[in-house]
């Protein structure tokens, strides 16, 4: 099916939508620093749900909490009604997919082999079947390519199926991470910021292609920083900063809640994630300067208080050295 042929957003999922993915409390830790707070999210069935906040929030994070890229420090992720193990492998055969907000294709393989690749965990031929190059691994080989080309021509990429990956322009190799993605057969493709980098026009198709892909079924939660793309497409937009979601609802919610505003124009807002840190460290310093400041005027009081007593009265002679004075 051609991108382009896809229908609008059809607004808030059906509340009675089973959840495809529910994380409960992941929190993750680096170290000292916690890049996610304990954040709840659930993406229902034919949902694109969007997760956007600033730079360093916590969203790519989040993302490898739920691929078993990171073992999240706490929290669980459960697809469908399975306990995801964090194990890459098993989450993709579980049916969760991903793109990278870093592209990661073969660059020296070619656009349909790239796809292939991606479709490996739904072939169960083993190694001894495709040593023996046995009917049964034919058969799969052929159904595979034959999947790959549906997928290369689905995103628009079926002309370059003999390209080298390295070969494509930025927009179609982020194209191509989608269709390796979608070659897993997955129920849920999570995309790490599909535009980056892309012109206007990509972008559009970039946002009829997510359409398209929800329409075959597919659940997709999207991080991206392109607001229009985001308000355009989603169900559903969780607001993530400094690791911790601040807000989740609707678009229009979202839209005018202030405190996404003022996370975005970084000015400070009631509730803010580590604005009681920050409120606390600026009352530390104000308090330091007052003692600093007060134990200046301390000084320069006494200073003042020693200089009058050295100085002679009005009536008194001036006496610059005491034997000067002295009437012997
Ligand atoms: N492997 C890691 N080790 C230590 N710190 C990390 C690691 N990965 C991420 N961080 C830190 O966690 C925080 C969140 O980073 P993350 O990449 O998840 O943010 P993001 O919301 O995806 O930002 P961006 O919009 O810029 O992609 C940052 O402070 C980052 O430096
Ligand atoms: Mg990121």
């Amino acid at each position: 099916m051609a991108p382009d042929a896809t229908t609008a957003p059809t607004g808030p999922a059906d509340p009675a939508a089973a959840p495809v993915l529910t994380a409960t409390g992941v929190t993750m830790r680096f170290g000292g620093l916690t890049a996610v707070r304990s954040v709840d999210l659930t993406v229902h069935d034919r949902q694109i749900v969007g997760l956007i906040g600033p730079n360093g929030a916590g969203k790519t994070t989040f993302f490898n909490c739920l691929t078993g890229l990171y073992v999240p420090t706490e929290g669980t992720v459960v697809y469908r009604d399975t306990v995801l193990p964090a194990k890459p492998h098993l989450v993709t055969q579980a049916g969760i997919a991903r793109t990278f907000q870093n592209i990661r294709l073969f660059p020296s393989m070619t656009v349909l082999e790239n796809v292939l690749v991606g479709r490996h965990t739904r072939t169960h031929e083993g190694l001894f079947s495709a040593l023996l190059r046995s009917p049964g691994f034919h058969r799969a080989e052929r159904a595979s390519h034959q999947r790959a080309r549906e997928l290369l021509d689905f995103t628009g990429l079926a002309d370059k199926a003999d390209h080298l990956a390295r070969n494509l322009p930025y927009g179609e190799q982020r194209r191509l991470e989608i269709a390796r993605a979608l070659a897993s057969d997955p129920g849920l493709l999570l995309l790490d910021e599909p535009t980056a980098g892309m012109n206007p026009q990509e972008t559009r198709a970039a946002e009829h292609l997510v359409l398209a892909i929800r329409d075959q079924g597919i659940a997709v939660l999207v991080i991206e920083h392109d607001m229009r793309f985001i308000f355009n497409l989603c169900d559903h937009v969780a607001v993530l900063v400094q690791g911790r979601k601040l807000v989740e609802g609707t678009p229009r919610t979202v839209q005018s809640d202030e405190r996404v505003i003022a996370a975005y124009l970084g000015t400070p807002f009631e509730g803010e994630p580590g604005q009681d840190e920050a409120a606390e460290v600026e009352a530390a310093e104000a308090a330091r300067a007052a003692e600093t400041a007060a134990a200046a005027a301390a000084m320069a009081a006494r200073a003042q208080a020693e200089a009058r007593e050295r100085a002679p009265g009005p009536d008194e002679p001036t006496r610059t050295h005491p034997e000067e004075n002295d009437p012997r």
